[in-house]
């Protein structure tokens, strides 16, 4: 069999550790052979490919990003996309496809196998931990140890100076990055894109946080809404899965904190540092388990899925169902952590 991988979205830590499994199981124990696609699904669009064989994967186990590259390239947002991925599959002989990806690219997968007979098998990747049907993706746990650092840095430079340090972490649509971050670092509000935040109480529990001698550390997901606001963005411009870029929501809550409290209050935001570098033991662990699995899938024949963590083991999930809806944050979990708000 002749296998293409690719992967797509926002980079995240373990895509180099899924890619070297299925790589080293695909060819030690099925005799497959691999075609790399670059840039996510530009790579099969624009027939964009490079060599995929064990020493391509040698010594990437460690190293964060993606040597294939991604994008955020949409197929069904171009025209006649998806003949020409087709047309690339052909030309390269290419019997089945590995998409390692979010939601987007893997709603891309589900689509192509659903409506257009496209074989493909999906592994589920982002730092946000927002796809459904699996208990983590990889990556987030890098993401949560780089933030949950930058929080405890920032508690001491915080009580140094008697301020209120905002952190803004990454987390568009749920708040798993902020939630666990923040919990983690002993933050003292944690905000997140699931619950609309009322600026009035955040104030409060900054006040109280003064009261007893200690400097607020505020963790703000970057998709978290003021009660009396809209959703904070970069940029306005849709991206091919029609996102917008997110961030600012630290820089305005922490203006709206200094004129209402008269504390001075300063944002860090951590941006692409939570998806960069090495990944976690964890991660590299996550993630080589889904690339052995999906290359499993692929030589059973058993397209449409997407592999899954349920508790300790590995498990096939349809495409459709992981991609049907986001996995958000609970209240009851969000409850749990305002004991330590304020
Ligand atoms: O989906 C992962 C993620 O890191 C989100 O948390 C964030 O909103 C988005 O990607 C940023 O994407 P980009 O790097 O393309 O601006």
């Amino acid at each position: 069999m002749r296998v293409g991988v690719l992967t797509g979205g926002g980079d995240c830590p373990g895509l180099n550790a899924v890619i070297r499994a299925i790589v080293r199981k695909g060819t030690q124990e099925y005799g497959n052979e691999f075609i790399g696609f670059r840039d996510g699904w530009r790579g099969p669009l624009e027939g964009a490919v490079r060599p995929l064989d064990i020493p391509a994967v040698r010594g990437i186990l460690p190293r964060g990003g993606t040597i294939l590259g991604s994008s955020r390239t949409n197929p069904f947002k171009v025209d006649d996309g998806v003949r020409r991925v087709k047309e690339t599959l052909a030309e390269f002989e290419v019997d089945a496809l590995v998409a390692i990806g979010g939601e987007d690219t893997l709603g891309v997968a589900a689509k192509l196998w659903a409506e257009h007979d496209v074989r493909c098998v999906g592994v589920p990747k982002t730092i946000d931990n927002d796809l459904n049907a699996t208990d983590y993706t990889f990556g987030f746990d890098t993401a949560v140890n780089i933030a949950t650092e930058a929080i405890d840095r920032l508690h001491t430079t915080a009580e140094s100076h008697m301020r209120v340090l905002v952190v803004e972490v990454m987390g568009r649509h749920a708040g798993w990055i902020a939630l666990h971050a923040g919990l983690a670092g002993g933050a003292n509000v944690i905000l997140i894109p699931e619950q609309r935040f009322d600026v009035d109480q955040v104030c409060e529990w900054v006040r109280t946080r003064f009261r007893t001698h200690y400097a607020p550390i505020v963790v703000v997901a970057e998709g978290a809404m003021p009660k009396e606001g809209e959703l904070i963005v970069k940029e306005d411009e849709l991206d091919a899965f029609g996102h917008v870029r997110l961030s600012g929501v630290g820089d305005w809550l922490a203006k709206e904190i200094q004129k209402r409290t008269g504390k001075e209050a300063r944002t860090s935001v951590l941006g692409h540092i939570q998806r960069g570098g090495t990944p976690s033991a964890f991660d590299r662990w996550l993630a080589t388990r889904f690339g052995l699995h999906a290359i499993e899938a692929v030589n059973e024949g058993d397209f449409g899925q997407m592999v899954a963590l349920r508790g300790t083991d590995i498990v096939r999930v349809p495409l459709s169902e992981a991609t049907a809806k986001l996995k958000t944050v609970d209240p009851k979990l969000y409850a749990e952590a305002s004991v330590f708000f304020g």
